[in-house]
């Protein structure tokens, strides 16, 4: 909740900065209130029917349809799930507005929609237990499911507090996440640094064996190993890697098979939600856990954003997509979206939020196996940010519960509807065949990334439309922007790439347009087209190339590159279409 207008700490407000869940959680030293076992709970606020709210009147979504849902009414549909005829239930109407609630609208769009919970507001707050009733179809414990509020001392588990959120989401009809198997902040304190790896090694496994098998078919999904990797991409030093060396990993999640063979097994990060070397790691780890046979079936993706420079929808898209032509399932695990450092007043604050809010859920919901979206919290009341990050308002209902924007917005995503919802979405210049988006740079960097250096666009001269893209700061020859294609090129296809390109800072230089091939047959950069290209004058490269890859195919990106470190390059009026 923010109580405060000054912006916070220097994490919060530096947009730049990745932000590092971890630097927070050694604050944690000192426990949430939510997590100190203090108060006894009230056992009955998990099961008074009273407090327990009716999922199903959330779900009678067409008592009162909005009149300005008119706007959007063709968009609007039926969900196909079939009401139990038990219940009585009419069919949910897909149709925007207060009276949808999340749940209903994600049942429109086939997915889980989820909330972490803590158990302090829960017993204490009816309206808290009524919203989360309401509102979501899936939760994940916030805290108590970890290791050492699971297991304090050895060979003493505490199953009560998380028996009280389990109690609560089956009354709800909620799936059930277990969170989390391995953690690196998450260990028992009576597992010191001396311990002898074959002793924590087993010990490890009957964390999981126990943990696991105490819920079996009622918790359906689990993350088995949270937050293993570094942000270059190479496995954390934790106390596990250290002792058990990296194949603790293959073994936490085939022990975790073991205990439930139907659970959904996932692994779960920060900072892979973009393009960027840590996700490139990310799914290269998953890839050769597969082929080890090693049963992961999913991959979360927490998603703690900073609204003030969040990722990029279509690049956050290009990501899961690459990571389900794996086979693997996916989760946005642990949305938030902070916006204490995005400038202006607070009602822009919360439109800004609304609007990442919406291109995120987006992702998800045009990416066909990611399953759920599930944030950190759901009410301003209640967030971890606050504590880590500073006084902020990152979630869907404000602290009185009531809703903001980015409830809106992220109804609108689930039921595929543009935001605000009477905007009519970008349109790039019409240029059907071109499978780039933004490939004028008319709508600013949308839908480029850069491996190193910074991408701006400039007025100042393009070879066509309003704008050009400048690529400065950059250190390596192959720098350039990059966009995924992943998904939207076709085996055997011929293409015709183009790209009209300059630089700054040296007189001539050769450039290239180039793809990256990331499949079964392996890692390869394939020439598309190149030539020299000056100071001054802008160049066309151009030239024709047939697609040959073998599925599945992980990483298909187009590239600009090639002139010198520390030359700046330029790009406008790009396409990549089919040559017949
Ligand atoms: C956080 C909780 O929200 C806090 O209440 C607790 O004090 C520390 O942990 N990534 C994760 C979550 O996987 O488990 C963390 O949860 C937030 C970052």
């Amino acid at each position: 909740m923010h109580t405060d207008a000054a912006p916070d700490s220097d994490t919060a407000s530096d947009p730049d900065a990745a932000p590092d869940p971890d630097a927070a959680l050694v604050v944690d030293a000192a426990p949430d209130p939510d997590a100190a076992p203090e108060a006894d709970p009230d056992p009955d606020a998990a099961t008074d029917p009273d407090a327990a709210p009716d999922p199903d009147a959330a779900l009678v979504a067409d008592a009162a349809p909005d009149p300005d849902a008119a706007l959007v009414a063709d968009a609007a549909l039926v969900a196909d799930a079939a009401p139990d005829p038990d219940a009585g239930a009419p069919p949910i109407v897909c149709v925007p507005g207060p009276a949808l609630s999340l749940r209903a609208a994600a049942e429109c769009a086939g997915v889980l929609v989820g909330a972490a919970v803590a158990r302090q507001p829960l017993a204490d707050e009816p309206i808290y237990a009524s919203t989360l009733g309401a509102q979501f179809n899936a939760v994940v414990a916030e805290n108590w499911m970890k290791w050492p509020l699971l297991n304090p001392n050895r060979g003493v588990y505490d199953w009560g507090p998380a028996d009280l959120i389990v109690a609560s989401a089956v009354a709800n009809g909620q799936r059930i996440k277990g969170h989390t198997l391995l953690w690196h902040e998450g260990i028992p304190p009576w597992i010191t640094e001396d311990i002898a790896p074959d002793e924590l090694e087993s010990i490890v496994l009957e964390h999981i064996s126990t943990t696991v098998g105490r819920w079996r078919g009622v918790v359906a999904a689990w993350d088995v190993v949270n937050e293993v990797l570094n942000a270059d991409g190479t496995l954390r030093q934790s106390l596990f890697l250290r002792k058990l060396g990296p194949g603790y990993i293959a073994r936490a999640f085939a022990a975790a098979r073991a205990a439930d063979p139907d659970a959904v097994l996932l692994l779960n990060d920060y900072g892979t939600e973009d393009l960027n070397p840590k996700s490139d790691a990310q799914l290269a780890l998953v890839a050769d856990l597969l082929r080890q046979g090693v049963p992961i079936d999913g991959v979360g993706f927490q998603m703690h954003v900073n609204g003030a420079g969040p990722p990029a929808g279509w690049n956050v898209a290009a990501n899961l997509a690459r990571h389900t032509a794996l086979g693997l399932t996916v989760e946005i695990s642990e949305m938030d979206v902070r916006v204490a450092a995005y400038p202006g007043t607070f009602d822009e604050r919360m439109a800004q939020q609304a609007r990442v809010y919406h291109e995120l859920v987006g992702a998800c919901i045009s990416t066909p196996a990611c399953t759920t979206v599930t944030f950190w919290g759901f009410t301003d009341a209640h967030s971890w940010v606050d504590s880590f990050f500073g006084e902020d308002d990152p979630l869907l209902f404000d602290a009185n519960y009531a809703l903001k924007p980015s409830f809106h917005a992220v109804q609108a995503a689930l039921l595929g509807l543009p935001w605000p919802l009477d905007e009519e979405p970008v349109v790039d210049p019409p240029d059907p065949e071109n499978v780039l988006v933004n490939p004028d740079f008319e709508d600013g960097t949308r839908g480029w990334v850069v491996w190193g250096g910074a991408l701006s666009t400039s007025a100042d001269g393009p070879a066509r439309g309003a704008a050009f893209l400048r690529h400065t700061g950059r250190e390596q020859a192959w720098q350039g922007p990059v966009q995924s294609v992943l998904g939207r090129l076709e085996q055997g296809t011929r293409y015709r790439a183009e790209a009209q390109v300059r630089i700054s800072g040296a007189a001539a230089a050769r450039a290239l347009l180039t793809l990256h091939i990331v499949d079964a047959a392996g890692d390869r950069y394939v020439n598309l087209a190149g030539g020299d290209v000056t100071d001054g004058a802008w160049t066309l490269l151009s030239n024709e190339v047939v697609l040959d890859v073998e599925a599945p195919v992980t990483t298909l990106d187009f590239y600009v590159e090639g002139p010198p470190p520390g030359v700046e390059l330029w790009v406008d009026a790009v396409r990549l279409v089919p040559s017949p």
